[in-house]
């Protein structure tokens, strides 16, 4: 069921840090940061030839990342993200197996203007899970 991987998640405390260290240190393709009001995030895209890493970075009161961060304040692994060709069936799969869907259960319009759901860490070996329709 489950595709490419299509990025994987990094909660930063320090955005300009962390985005220097990958363009310069690894030696990336880095972009330029995108605050992202709806999702409560700054986020920098790290193009590699395979996959992409997206920084997080909180924005506003109710960053999703706060918490996040106050329990991991060098940062970390936050999210990994698998595309699926039906999110619809995909949920309902998993459901039949088991598996919590965060929220209302509905896919919602993700960073990338394409329908995400994320998948609760405790089921899935404490690994925050998102899947993209692509
Ligand atoms: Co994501």
């Amino acid at each position: 069921m489950i595709g490419r991987l299509n990025h994987i998640a990094i909660a930063v405390p320090d955005l300009e840090a962390a985005a220097a260290q990958y363009r310069d240190t690894l030696g990336a393709n880095v972009g330029a940061p995108q605050d992202e009001p709806d999702h409560g995030v700054t986020v920098v895209f790290i193009e590699l030839p395979n996959t992409k890493i997206e920084l997080l970075y909180p924005l506003g009161e109710n960053s999703p990342i706060k918490a996040f961060l106050d329990k991991n304040p060098s940062g970390g692994m936050h999210h990994v993200c698998y595309e699926v060709e039906d999110i619809i069936a995909a949920r309902d799969h998993l459901k039949s197996q088991g598996a919590r869907v965060l929220g209302d259960g509905e896919p919602k319009i993700g960073a990338h203007g394409k329908p995400v759901l994320f998948l609760h860490p405790k089921d899935f070996q404490g690994t925050l899970t998102e899947l993209e329709q692509v």
